[in-house]
């Protein structure tokens, strides 16, 4: 079983507190249902023969429903704590890598524009010594196996809905990052 995390925020600029409520409790949905569907197998386990096509269609579910629960998790916690900027070894290590941070930092607002809803991740493969800024479908699809996530963006309408209109989702993109805690994502990139 899984338990819904709190979140710590305090005041953001450009989102809300309204905003964080509603998601802060689409967020506990998924804990919520990645918990019944892991019940709802052992039910159908029972009869499995029977529960062929119901199992089959619940074990398809669970990877939508525990990459939506990590996924808001990695996203919520970069916004405790006080903002402060990308910098020290990860903005190098970007800046490396893409020319400079703000060229790095434009390719992933760039990825973040994608239409369609989903999430603009920044990955870091330790072996391959290289970052990836990847654009997921829903919360699974193009998941990058077994790399950390370092930052990560939620592009999913609910996201921004109750402070910004579709047309203006480069406002919440701005909003995300002004409101970014940098040390938080730091952490994630010293412990890869
Ligand atoms: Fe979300």
């Amino acid at each position: 079983m899984y338990t819904p995390k709190t979140f710590n925020f305090g005041a953001l600029d450009g989102i809300s507190p309204k905003q964080l409520e509603v998601h802060v409790k689409l967020y506990e949905g998924y804990v919520k249902f990645l918990n019944t569907l892991d019940d709802t197998i052992v039910d159908l386990m029972k009869d499995s023969e029977k529960n062929a096509y119901a199992l089959g269609e619940v074990n398809r579910r669970r990877g939508f429903e525990f990459d939506g629960m990590r996924m808001h998790e990695h996203y919520f916690a970069q916004w405790e704590g006080n903002a402060s900027p990308i910098s020290g070894n990860l903005e190098d290590a970007l800046a490396k890598q893409y020319g400079s941070y703000e060229a790095w930092e434009a390719q992933f607002k760039a990825v973040g524009m994608t239409r369609g809803i989903g999430w603009a991740v920044l990955y870091y493969d330790p072996t391959g010594k290289r970052f990836h800024n990847a654009f997921l479908g829903d919360h699974e699809v193009g998941q990058l196996t077994g790399i950390p996530v370092i930052l990560a963006l939620d592009m999913w309408e609910h996201a921004y809905m109750v402070d910004y209109l579709p047309a203006e989702k480069k406002k919440y993109v701005d909003a995300f990052f002004k409101n970014l805690n940098g040390n938080v994502v730091e952490e994630r990139f010293h412990g890869s």
